[in-house]
């Protein structure tokens, strides 16, 4: 993990480290500074009007050099650190996201898990920066504060006072932080179920509204921010106590410095302004042990989420990444086979259990069976979505896992029920057009005329221009369908196409529309190896050449057509 850590920061190093000079520069500015205001009580001292103004006037260049020093450093961290760091962890977030396989997606695939992913990436982003700003400040202080005061602090000091304070001090911050890290991890918990009740919530605002579960849900989402207060004011308490006891501990150890440079003021071995001075220097001394104990509890605070953004880099190897070799020659049909293939979600739970099947290419069959039956799953093996935990899926005579990936699925064309890629700010156009984004206004009217949507878009007011709204909302469930049917038509034009997966894909279209709708489809397909999955038979009554019946995770009663050469066992 911290491999990756240093991965991910490698890049802003030199925007880090043009930060840690600046920040060394300023404090010695800003210390030299502090002396400089001993010189003008000084120069005041002895009232002569020149040195005063000399002296106003060194200040005023002083704190224009500072202030400007401030700007460069600003602009050179937000440059150079901040916007880069944020967009390349964003992108590579992204990146990362669409390469991990389904079942990762599936596994968590909640807002939860999204709510955790923005937790981290922005817990990331900040805790770094405020790292880079603070720390080097902090030491530069800390070492600073204490060369200034060696000649004014007792040996007592260096080799008794100020290691037990400062020893007393890092034990209660690491004891502060261990008592908060369960509240702590409580309370990103619930963060992460605040962000998934709420994106899930409007995700079905309608349903939630009309089953009448909106105060339900707001009370829910109560609990939730009452459980993250109790929580927070639990670690809040914590923090006080422990809070007060360093406060002393700093009391201390500058009560002891005062009460040693009085005695040196008695001794008329330190003026006024000194000790004025002196005790700046303590207090920058003092601030930096707080800045510290600070800043540990806000990485420890941040470890939560960034850990689990973390682990995104290190998740599961991709289905993607399995083989990325140099492409293979693609045969002119493509045939399917399944052999002895042996699936789960879940253990303990066989959905597919040594299924037998091949489906000659170039030919088109029907998948029936009863609902939960592992219909759809048999597609998703063959398009990769997931990999069998036993057997073969084989496309083209070739096991799936030897293709690449790219190529295996730009072989495969899968299509289902509530499948299409709906954007909620693309326009119609750009949806049907989506796998294939350089298709001509003409090519998308073809492909919509084709499954019978063409007519109902131009009815629209703002016609191939309308926006489909989250997940299509704003059509009708059929014309949802039709539109996805038409983003797969147009994707049918690739001559590397070769097999066709349609998982229900007309399934809410009357049984009229579903038939022309078909029909228009079925010259497309010509050559093609086709699956298509369905709950009414007569809809592809006459259009396949075979179906074949699935149950128990094997093929049942398959009815043949011999002449197709389709060989089925169970
Ligand atoms: N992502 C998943 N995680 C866990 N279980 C799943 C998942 N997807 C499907 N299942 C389970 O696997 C079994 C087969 O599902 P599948 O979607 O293949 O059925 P199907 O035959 O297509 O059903 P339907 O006709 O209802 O679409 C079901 O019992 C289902 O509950
Ligand atoms: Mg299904």
């Amino acid at each position: 993990m911290f491999q990756e850590l240093a991965r991910i920061l490698r890049p802003f190093r030199r925007g880090f480290a043009f930060y840690v000079v600046c920040t060394l520069l300023r404090q010695g500015l800003v210390v030299g500074g502090g002396y400089g205001f001993v010189l003008l009580i000084r120069t005041y001292e002895h009232n002569t009007l020149q040195s005063v103004w000399m002296a106003l006037a060194v200040l005023a260049g002083y704190k224009v050099l500072l202030d400007g020093l401030d700007q460069v450093m600003g602009w050179n961290f937000a440059r150079h650190v901040t916007y880069p760091m944020f967009r390349q962890l964003s992108v590579s977030v992204f990146a990362r996201l669409l390469k991990l396989d389904q079942a990762w997606h599936q596994a968590g695939s909640s807002g939860a898990r999204r709510g955790e992913i923005a937790n981290g990436l922005s817990k990331f982003a900040q805790t770094s920066e405020s790292l880079a700003r603070e720390v080097c400040p902090l030491l530069a202080t800390a070492l600073l504060s204490l060369f200034l005061l060696r000649s004014y602090v007792g040996v007592g000091f260096w080799v008794g006072i100020l290691p037990a304070a400062c020893a007393v001090f890092f034990w209660l911050s690491y004891e502060e932080n261990r008592r908060c890290v369960p509240y702590r991890e409580a309370r990103y918990q619930r963060y992460a179920s605040d962000y998934s009740l709420s994106i899930e919530c409007m995700e079905m605002h309608a349903d939630v509204v009309r089953y009448n579960q909106e105060q339900r849900m707001e009370a829910e989402y109560r609990r939730i921010h009452e459980e993250i207060e109790r929580n927070g004011l639990a670690e809040a308490r914590v923090q006080g106590w422990f809070g007060l006891g360093k406060g002393l501990v700093i009391l201390g150890l500058q009560v002891f410095l005062l009460g040693h440079w009085i005695g040196l003021l008695t001794a008329k071995r330190l003026d006024g302004a000194m000790l004025v001075y002196l005790f700046m220097l303590s207090d920058q001394l003092c601030s930096s042990l707080w800045g510290y104990a600070g800043m540990w509890s806000r990485i420890s605070e941040a470890w939560e989420p960034i850990k689990v953004f973390l682990r995104i880099g290190t998740a599961g190897a991709p289905v993607a990444c399995a083989a990325e070799s140099e492409s293979l020659a693609v045969p002119a049909r493509v045939g399917l086979e399944l052999r002895e293939v042996e699936f789960r979600y879940r253990a303990e739970e066989p959905v597919l259990d040594g299924l037998n099947l091949s489906i000659k290419a170039g030919t088109k069959v029907a998948l029936l069976g009863r609902t939960g039956c592992g219909k759809s799953t048999v597609l998703n093996l063959v398009g990769r979505t997931y990999d069998a935990h036993a057997g073969m899926v084989l496309v083209g005579g070739r096991d799936v896992r030897e293709w690449p990936v790219r190529q295996l699925r730009r072989m495969v064309t899968s299509l289902s029920q509530n499948g299409g890629v709906f954007f909620s700010e693309a326009t119609l156009l750009d949806t049907i057009r989506f796998a294939k984004p350089e298709a001509s206004f003409a090519e998308v009217v073809r492909a919509a005329r084709l499954a019978l949507i063409h007519e109902e878009i131009m009815a629209l007011q703002d016609g191939y221009q309308t926006r489909a709204g989250e997940h299509g909302k704003n059509l009708s469930g059929g014309q949802r369908q039709r539109v996805a049917l038409a983003q797969a038509l147009l994707s049918l034009d690739d001559p590397e196409k070769r097999v066709v997966l349609l998982d229900e894909c007309t399934s809410n279209l009357d049984a009229e529309t579903e038939r022309t709708v078909l029909r228009n489809l079925w010259p497309l397909l010509e050559g093609k190896t086709v699956v298509i999955i369905t709950h009414r038979a007569a809809a592809v009554e006459g259009l396949v050449d075979a179906m074949v019946a699935l149950d128990g995770g094997r093929v049942v009663a398959p009815r043949m057509t011999p002449a197709l050469g389709l060989a089925l066992s169970s």
